[in-house]
């Protein structure tokens, strides 16, 4: 690849984390974000073999660059949008949620146990 990559892109907003970054339609999703030195998709084996991009596209179209392993990703998974970021390229500006393994310590905002049961009041 050249200093100047000039090849044609489409954007990828990670929905927990707010992140955007240009992917090129050539590369894999994981690889565009790894590209620029962004984070907010977890990164693994980056070949489809440990799960840990697992990923929920919520808008927008992906091709495959790879077979996605049921290991990690199960047909039903799949028809609701589930994949494997470092195994598909976006086609279409892709709007996604993170579902992998290391999921939690990237989401924001989410303060349910500290409403979830008020303090007893002292007597
Ligand atoms: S980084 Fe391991 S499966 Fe994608």
């Amino acid at each position: 690849m050249s200093l100047f990559d000039t090849r044609p892109k489409v954007a990828v907003h990670v929905a927990q984390t707010g992140e955007q970054y240009p992917c090129a339609s050539s590369e894999s999703l994981l690889t565009g974000m790894l590209r620029l030195g962004r984070k907010g998709i977890p990164v693994g084996c980056v070949n489809g073999g440990c799960g840990v991009c697992k990923v929920r596209i919520l808008d927008g179209e992906t091709r495959a660059l790879g077979p996605v392993s049921r290991a990690h990703v199960t047909l039903e998974e799949e028809c609701q949008g589930y994949t494997l970021a470092c195994r598909v390229a976006p086609t279409t500006s892709v709007h996604l949620e993170v579902a992998g393994k290391l999921s939690k310590p990237f989401s924001r905002g989410r303060a349910d146990s500290a409403t979830a049961s008020p303090i007893p009041q002292q007597q």
